[in-house]
């Protein structure tokens, strides 16, 4: 499959999802609101995708949920274009986001840009998404100027975890919620298409949203965004450790999966798998003349 996502029927945009801002739901139109989900590999995106996820993103949460990291910061640019290849062949309608490791994007801005085309020319990405408000505005422009669509993300931003001293709701206090509001406009003068809010108050969410004329994608920052995301390992029961209390779980895949692979162990030790039908026979004829020969 091409790394190009073709256009038309239905494919999600970026145009598309800025013009959702000012859409409204109504019983038979579709839906304004903007749905988003992480993935990181081809089957999950394939089944988000045919599923109606309008975007997916190749979240550094990753090294989290997939590759057992404590957080995302070990998390490299080679693990996220390698998984971003791979989402993208199984994505076909909604937009691929990618998201930048820590330390893509910290040291040299012609670097970063450089790292941003990455995800571009060789994952087939078409935005990539970067933590931080105001501290980010010139990148987000050069970024925007090199053609590539950025998605923002702050309140809590988990690449922050040692200068925030862990994943904590942020923005609680009337300074520290002015502190959000600023960031949010930053990003969105420095011309991003959307922006994240993670784990903020409901309230300074439904604010922001309100201000902003880009679409906002909440993440335990309350039902009045434009739009959600959850990481599908919460959602599908398949994380270890601490639940945040947004993160719904809509199924229990790590039950299935445990009770599926206790199943199979036993069959096998009690010599029930594979049986006579799942295993491969000679023919009658093979069979006659090979225990004739053994005679
Ligand atoms: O890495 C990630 O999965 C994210 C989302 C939770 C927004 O940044």
């Amino acid at each position: 499959m091409s790394v190009v996502p073709s256009f038309g029927n239905g494919k999600v945009t970026v145009p598309g999802i800025l013009e959702r801002k000012s859409a409204v739901s109504t019983q038979n139109s579709l839906p304004a609101k903007i749905t988003c989900l992480t993935a990181y590999d081809y089957p999950t995106a394939r089944l988000l995708d045919e599923a109606g996820v309008d975007v997916l993103l190749v979240g550094d949460s990753l090294g989290m949920v997939v590759l057992g990291y404590e957080n995302t910061l070990p998390v490299t640019l080679d693990e996220m274009l390698h998984h971003t290849r791979a989402v993208r062949r199984g994505t076909r309608r909604a937009l691929l986001v990618a998201d930048m490791p820590y330390g893509s994007y910290h040291d040299e801005p012609r670097e970063a840009v450089r790292h941003a085309i990455r995800f571009v020319k060789e994952a087939g990405a078409e935005a990539v998404k970067i933590e931080g408000g105001e501290r980010r505005m010139d990148l987000i422009a050069r970024l925007v100027e090199a053609e590539i669509p950025v998605m923002g993300h702050i309140g809590l931003t988990p690449q922050s975890v040692n200068t925030l001293g862990g994943f904590r709701v942020q923005g609680k206090t009337e300074e520290a919620g002015e502190r959000v509001l600023r960031d949010a406009r930053a990003v969105e003068a420095a011309g991003a298409f959307a922006i994240v809010l993670e784990s903020i108050p409901r309230e300074l969410a439904a604010q922001i949203t309100a201000e902003l004329r880009i679409p906002t994608i909440g993440i335990g920052a309350g039902p009045d965004c434009d739009g959600q995301i959850l990481v599908i390992h919460d959602l599908l029961g398949m994380s270890f450790g601490h639940k945040p209390k947004f993160a719904r779980q809509y199924a229990q895949v790590g039950e299935m999966i445990s009770r599926a692979a206790a199943e199979y162990c036993r069959d096998v030790q009690h010599g029930s798998f594979p049986s006579d039908d799942e295993s491969f026979h000679l023919s009658a004829e093979q069979r006659a003349s090979s225990s004739g020969s053994r005679r």
